[in-house]
Formats: C-alpha cells, structure tokens, sequence
C-alpha cells in the first residue's frame, strides 16, 4: 500500500498548499452608526433608530426598505464597490454564519450608536462601539475554531472601517438632557472621545485589525435638523467647529497610534471640506438643493424619520439629503469619492488602482 500512501501525502502537501496559496479573500469589518448600518436595526425590535418603513431604500434593489438609513448606498457600500471588496452583510443577519463571514466580512454597524456608551440612549437599542467590539471579538474566536492558526491572516489582511462620532454631540453632547453636556466643555469633550476611541481602537489592534480606517465628520451643523432646530435657517456653527475639532484630534490619534503600533496600518479621512462645500455651492456639483430633506411631511420639521406618509422630492438625486440627519446617495458617492482619495485605496483583489472619482479635484500625494 505504498503507492497510496504516496498519493495521500501528495494530496495532503497539495491541499496544504491550496490553503496556504489562497488565504482567502480580503473582506470588511464596518463598524459605525446609521450612516453605515445595512440591516442591524431592524433586528433590534425595541430600537426607536430605524429605518424600516418605505421609502428608505427607494433606489436600492427592490426598492423596499434594507435598514440603511438613506434611499440608496451608504459611503461604505461605495467604497466596497469602488475597491473590490464584496458587501458585508449584518451583522443580526440571521444568514451570517462563518462561511459567509469568510466570504464577505460582517457590517456590526447601528443606527444611534457612538464612541461612548451613553450616547444615543433614547433610542433604547443600539450598538455602540464598545458593544461593536464585542462582537467582533466573538466573530474572531468563531473564525479561529474554524480556521485555527490561520486565523490571523485572515484578520491581517482585512479591512477595519471605523465610522462613528455624530450621535456622540448630536445625540448626547449638545442634547441638554445628557450629563455630558454639563460634565465637559466642548475641549474636554473631545479629549474624552479620543482616549475612549484609543482605548477601543487598542482592543481591535489586540483582536488582529492591522488595516484600518477611521472616517471623519462632516460638517453636522448644516443637516437639515440643525438649521431647522436653528431658527435662522443656517447652519449651526458651533456643530461644525466641533466636527472640525474632532477630525483634528482624531487625525492626530491615527498618526499617533501608527506609529506606536506593531505592524499597523491605521489611518484617519475624512470628506468634511468636499461636502462643506458642496452645501455651499450646490449647484457646482450638479444638485439643486442642500439645506432640507428630500423625503419630508410636508411642512412638519423636523420629522424624525422618513415615513410611508411623506413626500419625496422630484429628483432624488439632486438632493444633497435624504432625510433630516442622512446624505442621498448621491451626495454618498461624492463623499466616497473623496475617501478613496484621501485614503488612496486600491482595489485589494486585483492591486489596480480604484477608478479615479469623477470630481476630482488634485490627487492628494499621501500614499
Ligand atoms: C461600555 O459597555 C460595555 C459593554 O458593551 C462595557 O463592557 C464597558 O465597561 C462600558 N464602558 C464604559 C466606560 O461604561
Ligand atoms: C508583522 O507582520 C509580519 C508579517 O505578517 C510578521 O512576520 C511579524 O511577526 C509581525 N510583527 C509583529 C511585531 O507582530
Ligand atoms: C431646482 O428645483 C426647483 C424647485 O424644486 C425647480 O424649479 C428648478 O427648476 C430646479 N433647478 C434645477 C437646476 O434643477
């Protein structure tokens, strides 16, 4: 039996080949709030953040509701597309299980969710990050029993996005009825949100993330709610001087903890001047309108949500938002756009070069 003994140690060195040739697929891990969340909530059955009635999703599929939080594509979606990179699905997705996340990643993103804990509270259920966090880790350990010591590869090459930080003043430093609001001013605020963001990035870099992204703020002050909740109709200053300062510091961390980690990629962008501006001047870009939601109740604003009873604008895609909080998609693929540019991706399957945004304004020389 010689002869088959031979053929079983071939197969055996030509499967321990295949395996180790073909590590899988790069895939990603999103963590964030509404702006990324593709169907989490809507699992959370007493969550008062959703997006589950008609017409969110109105130019997405179907065209029935999905759970984002916007009538087509979030920015991450976009970016997926743009680099090569398959859609993860949710993580509450009752058709998640390791094969799928092997395949694809997994999104554990939640409407109403921020860096801190409290953040978003009325909304009763929600992930924040740390919650995010924690199922990741649970993710890892499941990947590691199926996969054991390649597990780590797996993780190393797969792309981290972190996207949160408007429900932190949105929904709790500038809502009076949080603590926060009187505990800090707006420095300390910040401080506290980036040594809570350290802390929480340090666990991921511990979990295996070595490529990750931090997305930044745009300017907050100019979404519909804001200016309605503004009197005069403009924008609210302080909202976005504070959206500024937390890129600001949060830009800092990322070349901070790069260069303190071992083997790390970690990096920060955001899309803030690009959609300042497009607020500003609209029709530069090809919209029409940038200061109130295409889909509303008629005169009732702020409306809390897009609802079956509501109206939609004519022109879905010329409106730089969908509802009072969320960008169209759109006003999505410019911000995409923007980050591909700033994070100069690649497309991480076939190492050629992401398509070049249509806008493009210089290409930034950093990577
Ligand atoms: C935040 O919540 C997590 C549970 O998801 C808990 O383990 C952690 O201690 C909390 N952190 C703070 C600062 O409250
Ligand atoms: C960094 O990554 C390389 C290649 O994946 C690995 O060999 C090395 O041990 C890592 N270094 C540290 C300090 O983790
Ligand atoms: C913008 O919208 C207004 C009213 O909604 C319409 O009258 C106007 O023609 C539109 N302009 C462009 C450039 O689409």
């Amino acid at each position: 039996m010689k002869f088959n003994v031979a053929v079983t140690l071939l197969l055996v060195s030509l499967v321990g080949i295949a395996i180790q040739g073909c590590h899988g697929k790069v895939v990603q891990f999103i963590f964030g709030d509404s702006l990324s969340d593709v169907g989490n909530n809507k699992y959370l059955p007493r969550s008062l953040a959703q997006a589950s009635l008609p017409f969110y999703g109105i130019d997405f599929g179907n065209g029935l509701p999905n759970g984002r939080f916007t009538n087509g594509r979030t920015v991450a979606d976009i970016i997926g597309d743009n680099t090569g990179l398959p859609r993860p699905p949710a993580f509450l997705d009752p058709s998640l299980n390791e094969d799928v996340i092997l395949e694809n990643g997994v999104n554990y993103a939640s409407g109403g969710g921020g860096i801190l804990n409290q953040t978003g509270g009325y909304f009763i259920q929600r992930f924040p990050l740390w919650k995010q966090i924690e199922l990741f880790q649970g993710t890892t350990e499941l990947i590691t029993n199926k996969l054991g010591k390649q597990a780590a590869e797996f993780f190393q090459d797969a792309r981290f996005v972190v996207a949160l930080g408007s429900n932190d003043f949105i929904n709790n430093y500038l809502m009076p009825v949080y603590s926060d609001s009187w505990k800090y001013n707006d420095e300390t605020f910040i401080e506290y949100l980036m040594e809570t963001l350290e802390q929480q990035l340090r666990v991921l870099h511990n979990l295996g993330a070595r490529q990750l992204m931090v997305f930044g703020l745009g300017p907050m002050g100019c979404i519909p709610l804001q200016r309605i909740l503004s009197t005069s109709g403009q924008c609210q200053e302080r909202a976005n001087k504070l959206a500024l300062s937390f890129n600001k510091a949060a830009s800092n961390l990322l070349v901070n903890m790069a260069s303190k980690l071992s083997n790390a990629s970690f990096k920060f962008g955001d899309a803030y001047d690009v959609v300042n501006d497009v607020i500003r001047n609209p029709y530069k870009y090809g919209f029409n309108n940038s200061d109130s939601p295409c889909c509303s109740l008629g005169n009732i604003r702020p409306a809390l949500t897009c609802l079956p009873a509501s109206t939609l604008c004519e022109d879905r895609s010329k409106y730089v938002f969908w509802d009072e909080y969320h960008p169209s998609d759109s006003a999505n693929e410019l911000i995409a756009n923007e980050l591909i540019k700033k994070f100069g991706f690649l497309d991480v399957n076939s190492h050629a070069p992401a398509p070049a945004p249509e806008s493009a304004i210089a290409p930034s020389p950093d990577e």
